[in-house]
C-alpha cells in the first residue's frame, strides 16, 4: 500500500480521476446500464473501482427528481425540478462518495478514515465506516454542527472531536496530521470522493429522459459537490449518452461567498472569509478547497456563482416545504434562494428547463426550522377546544 495522496506533489491542484471516454464506452456498450435500478451502482462501469472489489452500499443515490408544478406555477416558471438529495440513507448527497470512497479505502487496505465536516460529511462518513468495519475520527467546528448530524456521527461510532474553530481550522488540523496519524481522509479532497458524487449529474440525464437541463442551480460551500456534477454532465455528454449540458449557477450564503465574490469581481484568485456565518451551517465555509475545480466548472459551463441572504434562504426552505412537501435543510434550500433571486430581478427566462439541487434534509436541523414556525398550541382535551382553535 503507497501513501494516499490528495494532491499533485508538483502543481499542488487537486487529484482528479479521468475518464478514459473509449474504454468507458466499450465497457458500458456491454452492459444495458440503464436497465438497472436508478442508483450510485448503476453506473458501476463509470467509477474508479476494481472489478473485484467489495461495494458497501446503503441504497444511496436514485433520490427523485421532482417536478414542482405547484413552485413553478407561483413563480411563473415553465419547467422547475428537485432534485431530493436528502433522500440519500444518512440524508444527504454525500452518500454517493462515501459509498464510492469506503469501497475504494477497503480496497486500497486503509484501516482508519476521517474527515473535517460541516456535519452530513460526518454523518455519512461514519455510517459507511461502520458498514465496512473500519475506525472513523471526525473533526467538527465547536458549536456549529447541527444537532441531528452530530446525533447520526455519534449513533454510527465514530470518534468525533468537536475542534475550537471553524470548518476551515479543523480542515487544516486533517490535512496536516493525516499522514503522520496515518488516517485516509474522506473530505472531498478525495477524488473517488467526487467520483460517486457525479452520479447524481448521470441520473438527472436519465431522469430527464436522455437530456440535461438548461441550467442547473446547486449550492456551493467546498467546491466539491458542484465539480462533481459538472464532471458528471461532461463525461454523461462525451459518452454520447446526453447531447448538451447544463449552465451551472453556483449559489453561496451572502457571509460565507469567496467563490461569488471571485465572480462579483472577475478575479482569478480566491480570498478566503476568515469568520465565515450563515444559518446553513452546512456551506459556513471561508476557505474552499476545491474552489479551483468548481470556478474551471462553473466558468466552463457559461455559468457563475452568486450569493443569497440568510432570509432568503430560509425563505426558499418554506416555500419548498409548503409548496411541494419537500423538507430540506437550509443549505439544501440555497439553490431554490438563488433561483427564485434570478427570476425576481430577471435573470433567468422563465421558460428554461431548470433543475435546483436540495443536498439535505430538514430533519438534520429541527433547530432552525421549529424557530421559524409558530409554536404548537395547547388546547383541552375536547371538541369545543378544538373547535376554537381551527376557528369554525
Ligand atoms: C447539505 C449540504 N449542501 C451543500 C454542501 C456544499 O457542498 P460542497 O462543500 O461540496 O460545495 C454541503 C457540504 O457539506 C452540505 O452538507
Amino acid at each position: 500500500m503507497g501513501r494516499p495522496a490528495y494532491a499533485c506533489s508538483s502543481c499542488g491542484n487537486l487529484l482528479e480521476v479521468k475518464m478514459d471516454i473509449a474504454e468507458s464506452i466499450t465497457r458500458l456498450s456491454k452492459v444495458d446500464h440503464r436497465s438497472r435500478p436508478i442508483s450510485v451502482w448503476r453506473y458501476r462501469e463509470l467509477l474508479p473501482l476494481g472489478r473485484s472489489a467489495e461495494v458497501f452500499s446503503l441504497g444511496e443515490g436514485g433520490t427523485p427528481l421532482f417536478r414542482c408544478s405547484r413552485l413553478a406555477r407561483e413563480l411563473g416558471l415553465k419547467n422547475l425540478h428537485i432534485k431530493f438529495e436528502g433522500a440519500n440513507p444518512t440524508g444527504s448527497f454525500k452518500d454517493r462518495g462515501m459509498t464510492v470512497g469506503i469501497s475504494k479505502a477497503k480496497e486500497l487496505g486503509m484501516k482508519i478514515v476521517t474527515c473535517a465536516s460541516t456535519g452530513n460529511t460526518s454523518a455519512s462518513l461514519a455510517a459507511y465506516a461502520g458498514l465496512a468495519g473500519m475506525r472513523c475520527v471526525v473533526l467538527i467546528p465547536e458549536g456549529k454542527v447541527a444537532i441531528g448530524k452530530l446525533a447520526q456521527a455519534m449513533m454510527h461510532g465514530a470518534m468525533v472531536a468537536s475542534v475550537k474553530g471553524n470548518f476551515d481550522q479543523a480542515f487544516k488540523v486533517v490535512m496536516d496530521s493525516s499522514e503522520r496519524l496515518g488516517l485516509y481522509v474522506l473530505n472531498s479532497v478525495n477524488p473517488f470522493r467526487i467520483e460517486g458524487q457525479k452520479t447524481a449529474a448521470y441520473e438527472i440525464c436519465d431522469q430527464l429522459e436522455g437530456k440535461s437541463p438548461e441550467y442547473l442551480y446547486i449550492p456551493v460551500g467546498n467546491g466539491g459537490n458542484s465539480a462533481a456534477y459538472w464532471k458528471g454532465f461532461t463525461e454523461y455528454e462525451a459518452l454520447g449518452a446526453v447531447p448538451n449540458r447544463p449552465i451551472i449557477r453556483g449559489i453561496q450564503a451572502e457571509g460565507s461567498a469567496p467563490i461569488a465574490r471571485m465572480f462579483s469581481t472577475q478575479s482569478d484568485e480566491i480570498v478566503p472569509v476568515s469568520k465565515p456565518e450563515t444559518v446553513a451551517t452546512a456551506i459556513r465555509i471561508g476557505n474552499p478547497a476545491n474552489w479551483k475545480k468548481t470556478v474551471r466548472a462553473i466558468r466552463e459551463s457559461g455559468g457563475r456563482a452568486t450569493t443569497v441572504t440568510d432570509r432568503e434562504i430560509l425563505e426558499a426552505q418554506k416555500m419548498m416545504a409548503r409548496f411541494e412537501g419537500i423538507f430540506a435543510e437550509p443549505a439544501g434550500s440555497a439553490a431554490l434562494a438563488g433561483m427564485i433571486k434570478d427570476v425576481n430581478n430577471g435573470d433567468l427566462d422563465k421558460a428554461s428547463e431548470v433543475v435546483c439541487v436540495s443536498t439535505g434534509h430538514g430533519l438534520k436541523d429541527p433547530d432552525i426550522a421549529i424557530s421559524q414556525c409558530v409554536k404548537p398550541a395547547t388546547i383541552e382535551a375536547s371538541v369545543d377546544a378544538l373547535r376554537m382553535f381551527v376557528g369554525g
